[in-house]
């Protein structure tokens, strides 16, 4: 799974044979320049899941629902969610969070669409948290998770996302639980494993998180690029008579 918000970017990862794409609310930081994730609106989240769902033919699309669109009461994360399915063609959500949301999962699914759970470090609670550091490393957490990674698969949800917790901890997790369980800083022995695509990408070069490998390095690529287009337009080098009508 990788992250993907505009349909370039996800017309090539849909070519090159991703399962799934999410797009997350991570745009708000990587698109959009945020802080957090929680400035990124219902709006903003189904305009980035049309122009990703126009150009994939065979990948799985969840789609993260913003912060504020579920956290309230169930009726108002099934209203979130309707919007999202019926305006861009996504085939799922992805919600943050275990027993406090147990509601809104129950009465989403039971409107037939598919949710991702996700735990650990959840984004959307990071001024609960105050730090983007490992979560779950003492006992009482660890042990709300693993309770909370087998509420929401009996609740029904398809899949869950571990985020930034013990390799350990992840791997008795993905043992407890049968759904497949996706990782991001959470160890090699899970199901699967999730990345933002502008940080394997290179893009954000200034994020370098342990669990990060990086793929390329397109911040250097694309500047260097850019230079040598500054430079070939300055120098009338571009365009060439091979390049005008
Ligand atoms: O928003 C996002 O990109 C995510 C992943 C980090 C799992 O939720």
């Amino acid at each position: 799974m990788l992250t993907a918000y505009d349909y370039s970017m996800a017309h090539i990862l849909d070519s090159a044979g991703i399962d799934v794409l999410l797009v997350g609310d991570s745009a708000s930081n990587v698109m959009a320049g945020n802080n957090t994730t929680l400035p990124i609106t219902l709006d903003h989240m189904i305009y980035h899941a049309q122009s990703v769902v126009k150009a994939v033919k065979r990948a799985f699309v969840v789609v993260d629902l913003p912060f504020g669109s579920y956290q309230g009461n169930s009726t108002e994360a099934l209203r979130s969610t309707i919007r999202i399915m019926k305006e861009s063609g996504a085939h799922a959500v992805k919600l943050e969070g275990g027993a406090e949301i147990q509601e809104s999962i129950t009465r989403i699914l039971s409107a037939g669409v598919p949710v991702m759970g996700h735990l650990g470090l959840t984004p959307q609670s990071i001024y609960k948290f105050g730090t983007y550091t490992v979560r779950a490393k003492q006992e009482a957490e660890a042990t709300k998770l693993i309770d909370d990674a087998r509420l929401l698969e009996e609740c029904g949800c398809f899949s869950i996302v571990l985020e930034k917790i013990p390799a350990e901890l992840a791997k008795k997790v993905a043992t407890e639980v049968s759904i497949p369980v996706i990782g991001i800083g959470a160890g090699g022995d899970v199901d699967g494993q999730v990345l933002v695509m502008q940080d394997v990408l290179g893009i954000t070069h200034e994020f370098q998180p342990r669990f990060l490998r990086r793929y390329a390095d397109l911040y250097n690529v694309i500047t260097g690029a850019v230079s040598h287009y500054i430079e070939d337009v300055k120098s009338r080098d571009f365009p060439n008579k091979e390049e005008q009508y």
